[in-house]
């Protein structure tokens, strides 16, 4: 027997509807928000995410899926959004349109993790992307609307966490003073950390190893280096979420896992924290666009990660007030009530309705399956039906039957 590759997920029916509820929030935040919606490739060339993503972190290190197609190209499964994002803003021109450029999208990545709960190789983001707007107003815009995004959907116990790392003037200080910080320490650091303070100082922030926590809590903090522009922007940002009422805390050991960003990054979290459990990250990434190739141009963004969405929505057990529409299983007799309850499924469906028509089993195995499939009603079909003209409309939550014409029957059910 098969099973779905490892870390892989089915959606099974039974989810679905929290699927269908996560989609049409994003549908309403995107357009509340005025952002038009953009799809990419599942596929990219890897330099894109080795120069967008960075060479050192552990995504492009060790858990990109890169294959050579037959055509000898070097392409890589999706890992994140952003660089396919950045790149189709370039390839398409749209930055000689009126900026900034507000786009979204959903979308599925791939990246070669240690699965467990929370954490899968194959995972769906909804993710925003504002392009040519540096005014920190952006960074609280991109914050407010992953924020709303997940009020939406009920998940109200979520935290934001904020930091400002800075920009390529103030940050080479701050590194310094991380670099010099981590070496009086280096006999205490995990074999991880040790190669990180060579490879990529900042990430050391990011270790979630216990031995390193006492290293982190008194490390320097980049707010504390920050240059003057990034200071003003940082300041800004605060007042930004002050005003809309957005409460958030400090993290000063928050980085995130990609080389791209600038000034600021942010999480939002449940209670319980951990690597698994952060919903959405994002930040702002002022010198991607030109690192890849592209003019000169800001960005700020985030994505929601939404198996971790579905899943804590379920652990709050988060009801939606579905308008699901009734549905009616049409239940037949004989050969002319089977071509009956066609029609009459088929005439259900024109007028707006939701119909199934019964199995081709016997008429208690069809009501039967009328309950195992959750119907609101069960309409009979059978010679003596179609004699009448009358029909038996069941409402099955209720266990009443009454004797209806076709045109009242639809009527009641629609
Ligand atoms: P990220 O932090 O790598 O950022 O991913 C964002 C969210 O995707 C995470 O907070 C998490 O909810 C979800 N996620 C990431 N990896 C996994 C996984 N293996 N399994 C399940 N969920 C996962 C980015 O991807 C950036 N592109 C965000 C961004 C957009 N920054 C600026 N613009």
């Amino acid at each position: 027997m098969f099973q779905a590759p490892r870390g892989t997920t089915d959606i099974l029916p039974e989810d679905q509807p929290y699927w269908d509820n996560v989609m049409a929030a994003v549908r309403h935040i995107g357009s509340q928000f005025g952002y038009s919606r953009i799809d990419t490739p599942i596929f990219e060339d890897t330099q894109l995410f080795t120069r967008g993503i960075g060479g050192a972190t552990d995504i492009v290190e060790k858990e990109t899926y890169s294959f050579k197609d037959r055509g000898g190209d070097s392409l890589t499964l999706r890992p994140e959004g952003t660089a396919p994002v950045c790149r189709a803003y370039m390839e398409h021109g749209m930055h000689t349109l009126p900026q900034p450029v507000k786009l979204y999208y959903i979308c599925q990545n791939f990246r070669y993790e240690r699965p467990q709960s929370g954490r899968y190789r194959a995972f769906s983001q909804f993710g925003v992307e504002i392009f040519g707007e540096s005014d920190p107003y952006a960074d609280a815009e991109a914050i407010e609307i992953s924020w709303r995004f997940l009020r939406e959907l009920g998940l109200r116990d979520l935290s934001i966490t904020l930091n400002s790392i800075g920009d390529d003037e103030c940050r080479p200080l701050y590194v310094s003073a991380l670099i010099k910080y981590y070496t009086q320490q280096s006999s205490e650091l995990c074999t991880d950390c040790a190669r990180r303070l060579v490879t990529n100082p900042l990430r050391l922030l990011d270790c979630k190893i216990d031995t390193c926590q006492p290293i982190i809590s008194e490390a320097p903090r980049s707010i504390d280096y920050l240059c003057n522009d990034c200071e003003e922007h940082w300041q800004d940002l605060l007042d930004h979420l002050n005003r809309i009422d957005l409460t958030y805390e400090i993290d000063n050991s928050l980085v995130r896992g990609l080389d791209y960003y600038t000034r600021t990054v942010f999480e939002i979290t449940p209670p319980v924290k951990g690597r698994t459990n952060v919903i959405a990250g994002g930040g702002r990434y002022d010198k991607l666009l030109e690192q890849l190739g592209g003019p000169s141009t800001p960005g700020v963004g985030f994505a929601v990660g939404l198996e971790r969405v579905v899943e804590h929505m379920k652990r709050l057990k988060v009801t939606f007030s579905g308008d699901k529409s009734k549905l009616t299983l049409v239940a037949h007799l004989g050969p002319r009530g089977k071509n009956e309850a066609m029609v009459m499924a088929s005439l259900i469906r024109k007028s707006g309705g939701t119909a199934v028509m019964g199995p081709s089993r016997g008429l208690r195995s069809q009501l039967r399956y009328a309950s195992s499939i959750n119907a609101d009603y069960a309409v009979i079909i059978g010679d003596d039906e179609i004699d009448k003209g009358k029909f038996t409309l069941r409402q099955l939550g209720e266990s009443t039957q009454q004797e209806l014409s076709s045109e009242e029957i639809i009527r009641s059910v629609c």
